[in-house]
């Protein structure tokens, strides 16, 4: 039955120039490539210049995002960004985007979700057109991770990186193309296990991540395993007719242990956080638009995004692309 369904029109992203690679690592902590790799898959990662924030990082991909969809910003009415390092408290990197790129009035505003907030985001957005609120909405995932990064504790730094990725919807009438369901949660008594130690009412400072890796690990797999198996019993589709799993790169193994569940080959997995490293709620649109580009991901495949992240929240989506 055909319906109004939320269809990825055009995809871009954008990488910091410089890169930290694990060599660079063992100068600066007591760490080896040898564990990095064997622990997380990572191999090297983008790190924004001191004078890049967020929203330049964010505007880039949004700019190509817009170019691959073909629309003219006029015609864009939202602007949606996920992201945990914002340039300021406020105003929101999404009016900055909205101004950047000279997108009218309309909404703008930021989620919050850590390394789901790209699969929040894109849920917020699938509503507001499904429900007729808006019509295009660029979606973006954004992080400079580094900022709150403790560059002398060797347990998070070398995870986390920066970048941004993006995506615009269109609202559009289609029998099974476009985002199909999206699935969230959140879990605030875990809120504990990955966290900064600080924020704006708290000490007046953005802080630094503190996480107990080993944990977030242990639900990751558990909430991956569940999350996938809801989705494709809430769509009643099989495991087989995914063509491509876009997982969040936070750790290769969490992926394998996801892919696995799915009984999928790690050939249909989208993976990119050996170049990327943890991107929080970038890496999902920039593991897409890095698939998209290199002709992976095609019109008409079947797509599954899931993450999970501080809160801890958890979420994933199916679109046909
Ligand atoms: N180099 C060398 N040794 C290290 C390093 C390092 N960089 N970091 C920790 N170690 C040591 C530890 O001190 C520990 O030593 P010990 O046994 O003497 O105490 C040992 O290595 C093992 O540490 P673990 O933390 O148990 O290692 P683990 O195998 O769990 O891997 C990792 C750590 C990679 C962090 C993993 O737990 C993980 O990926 N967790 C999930 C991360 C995640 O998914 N986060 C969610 C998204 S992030 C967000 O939302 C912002």
């Amino acid at each position: 039955m055909s319906q109004i369904r939320s269809v990825i029109q055009g995809t871009g992203s954008y990488l910091p120039e410089k890169i930290l690679t694990n060599a660079d690592l063992e100068k600066m902590v007591d760490t080896s490539d040898e564990w990095i790799v064997q622990r997380s898959g990572i191999r090297s990662r983008h790190i924004a210049a001191e004078d890049e924030t967020t929203a330049d990082l964010a505007i880039h991909a949004a700019r190509k995002a817009l170019e691959a969809s073909g629309f003219a910003a006029e015609r864009i009415d939202g602007v949606i960004v996920a992201t945990t390092t914002p340039d300021q408290t406020f105003p929101a990197v999404a009016v900055k985007v909205q101004a950047a790129l000279g997108i009218p009035p309309g909404l703008a505003f930021d989620v919050q979700a850590v390394c789901t907030g790209f699969v929040y985001a894109l849920t917020v957005a699938d509503n507001f057109i499904k429900t007729g609120g808006a019509k295009r909405i660029l979606v973006i995932g954004a992080e400079k991770m580094s900022s709150i990064v403790n560059w002398e504790d060797r347990t998070t730094c070398v995870l986390f990186a920066d970048g941004a990725g993006a995506v615009v919807l269109e609202a559009q009438e289609t029998d099974g193309q476009g985002i199909l369901s999206t699935h969230l949660y959140a879990d605030g008594t875990l809120r504990d296990f990955l966290y900064t130690d600080g924020g704006p009412s708290s000490t007046g400072a953005a802080g630094h991540i503190i996480m107990q890796g080993r944990e977030v690990f242990k639900y990751a797999v558990n909430h991956m395993a569940d999350i996938v198996g809801e989705v494709l019993e809430h769509n009643d589709v099989s495991a087989e007719t995914l063509d491509w799993l876009v997982p969040h790169q936070a750790n290769l193994r969490i992926i394998e242990s996801t892919a696995k569940k799915l009984d999928l080959s790690m050939g249909k997995v989208v993976v990119t956080l050996d170049h990327h490293g943890n991107t929080s709620a970038a890496s999902i649109p920039l593991a897409l638009d890095e698939a998209v580009r290199d002709g992976r991901i095609k019109r008409g495949n079947l797509l599954l995004f899931e993450a999970l992240g501080g809160g801890l929240t958890w979420g994933a989506a199916l679109a046909r692309y």
